[in-house]
């Protein structure tokens, strides 16, 4: 039989990472069959990601915005990275910088987010980490929880692949809230995965 082909994963961050590294554990368990994270990019040096990267042995990039005249090019500079790589996947994970068309239309259907909240409320522009939370508790909602969605040319409006609902709390903080999200983001991120790979590998990757 076959050796079935093993996906390439290639998680791009800004920040602390913790969902890079649920997808890391789910991969190495066995969570998402087939797959490995084969490069982490991060656009910040300090992001804490890398050191994740690192301690896994993991390829780990900074690449700097600043150092390309563009966005464009400096997506295209990503782009020459995850073919190098053969990456079949990539998800964002906390990465706080919009994607620009040149990449969402060569990895079209290839690439997630996660956001936060129950889009499509409380997305787009500006609605970021703490931001998106204390949104929630002003709007006074009942629940809030985590999608994981396409990523298309709009932020944060791609199809919705999985959401998990949790609720609002009395007392609830913008940290509280965001504390409880992330443990359920770290479930769900992994089994979106699977699930997209397990389309995507029916067809040639
Ligand atoms: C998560 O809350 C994610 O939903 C949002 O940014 C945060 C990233 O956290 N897009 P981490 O870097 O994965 O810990």
């Amino acid at each position: 039989m076959a050796k079935q082909k093993m996906a390439h994963l290639s998680v791009l961050a800004s920040g602390n990472g913790s969902n890079l590294q649920a997808i890391i554990e789910a991969s190495k368990k066995g969570e998402i069959p087939n797959a490995q994270v084969a490069l982490v990019v991060v656009n910040r040096p300090e992001a804490f990601a890398r050191e994740r990267a690192r301690r896994e042995k993991i390829p780990e990039l900074f690449l700097n915005p600043q150092d390309y005249p563009d966005r464009e090019t400096y997506f295209a500079r990503i782009i020459t990275e995850l073919e190098n790589y053969q990456v079949d996947l990539i998800c964002l994970a906390g990465f706080l910088l919009q994607l620009t068309p040149n990449i969402i239309s060569r990895y079209r259907g290839k690439i997630l987010n996660i956001h936060p909240a129950l889009l499509p409320k409380f997305g787009g522009k500006g609605l970021y980490g703490q931001r998106v939370h204390e949104a929630v508790l002003a709007a006074g909602e009942k629940e809030s929880g985590a999608t994981v969605h396409f990523v298309d040319e709009e932020y944060d409006h791609g199809p919705a692949i999985i959401q998990k609902r949790v609720p609002v709390l009395a007392g609830d903080t913008a940290q509280s809230l965001a504390d409880r999200i992330l443990t359920e983001e770290h479930k769900i991120y992994p089994q979106a995965i699977r699930l997209v790979l397990e389309k995507l590998m029916g067809k040639a990757l």
